[in-house]
């Protein structure tokens, strides 16, 4: 069962051998190392972030355990702790405040496509998702899927939206993936993590940015930010820590054989955080709207 708010707080007991001190060191629960200075972030262009690597970063596991681990809905994103809701269809309900019913929404790194249905479900919505994930892609069955890096990716049609649910972090160039958009969509609605710094965290395949970077690089693009919301710091400790607590009670009951690939690196996130009473990054979301064609 997915947890409420309800079923709160620090040092509970979920992380077995675990005792409850902050042993972790540095502000960063991803485990990012602090960067001094502002970053070049095209220096990162060519390196970590190729289409093989994320493809198999998300791959690894097999679909089967993601749900084990996910809950039946797969949505892989921190959930919105409040009410009765589920906390992450909530969270997607948040985001539905800027698509209008019956729109044409883009899923823009969709996952195995848990905001999609959600948008689907209750917004009536026709989506199309874009994965770098060769085994999400294989896993839809649903909604139209394309299995490609959305650095290449250029829209067949005209969207209303385009979503990044905690994908923007993962692109190495957000302004190219942006430009391709310019032409076909008319909204840009991202629920994703600042730092105040623009920071790499290596073993997750993100660039965690700056809210400076990420509104200069929409800017850039012909995006004008219409909204921007940094969450509070209990909401976003609430979202990170309930959302952890449940992925990791769900780990713990899966077989040794099965950890291994990211749900071993989710483990150790989730422990980290599990005993941690801080949050180094910041949740947010933003709205952009075109004010500017490229072409
Ligand atoms: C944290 S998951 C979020 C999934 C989904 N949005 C959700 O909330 O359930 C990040 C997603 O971004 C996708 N992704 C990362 N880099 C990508 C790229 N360059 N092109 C397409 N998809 C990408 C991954 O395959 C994965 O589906």
């Amino acid at each position: 069962m997915v947890p409420s708010s309800s079923s709160k707080r620090p040092c509970s007991s979920v992380v077995e051998h675990s005792p409850c001190k902050r042993a972790v060191k540095g502000s960063n629960p991803f485990g990012g190392s602090p960067c001094e200075g502002s970053v070049n972030l095209s220096i990162y262009i060519e390196r970590f972030f190729t289409m093989q690597n994320i493809d198999e970063f998300y791959s690894t596991n097999s679909s089967k355990n993601w749900e084990k681990v996910l809950g039946d809905k797969m949505h892989y994103h921190f959930g919105l702790f409040e009410d009765e809701l589920d906390p992450f269809d909530n969270a997607i309900l948040e985001i539905s405040q800027f698509i209008e019913n019956n729109s044409k929404v883009l899923d823009c790194g969709c996952g195995w496509g848990g905001p999609a249905r959600y948008l689907i479900k209750n917004k009536q919505c026709d989506v199309t998702g874009v994965t770098i994930s060769k085994s999400q892609h294989d896993y839809v069955n649903d909604f139209r899927v394309f299995n490609q890096d959305l650095h290449n990716f250029i829209p067949d049609q005209h969207y209303d939206s385009a979503i990044f649910v905690e994908s923007y972090c993962h692109l190495s160039d957000p302004e190219k993936v942006f430009r391709n958009l310019n032409k076909q969509v008319d909204n840009i609605i991202i629920k994703d993590y600042n730092l105040p710094k623009t920071e790499e965290v290596k073993k997750w395949g993100m660039i965690i940015r700056s809210e400076n970077d990420v509104k200069e690089q929409l800017k850039n693009c012909g995006y004008e930010v219409k909204f921007y919301k940094k969450y509070k710091k209990e909401v976003t400790y609430d979202s990170v820590f309930l959302s952890t607590k449940y992925w990791l009670s769900n780990i713990q009951k899966l077989p040794t054989k099965d950890l291994n690939g990211q749900i071993s690196i989710l483990k150790d996130l989730c422990v980290i955080v599990q005993n941690y009473k801080k949050i180094g990054f910041d949740l947010f979301l933003l709205h952009a709207q075109k004010s500017d064609k490229f072409f």
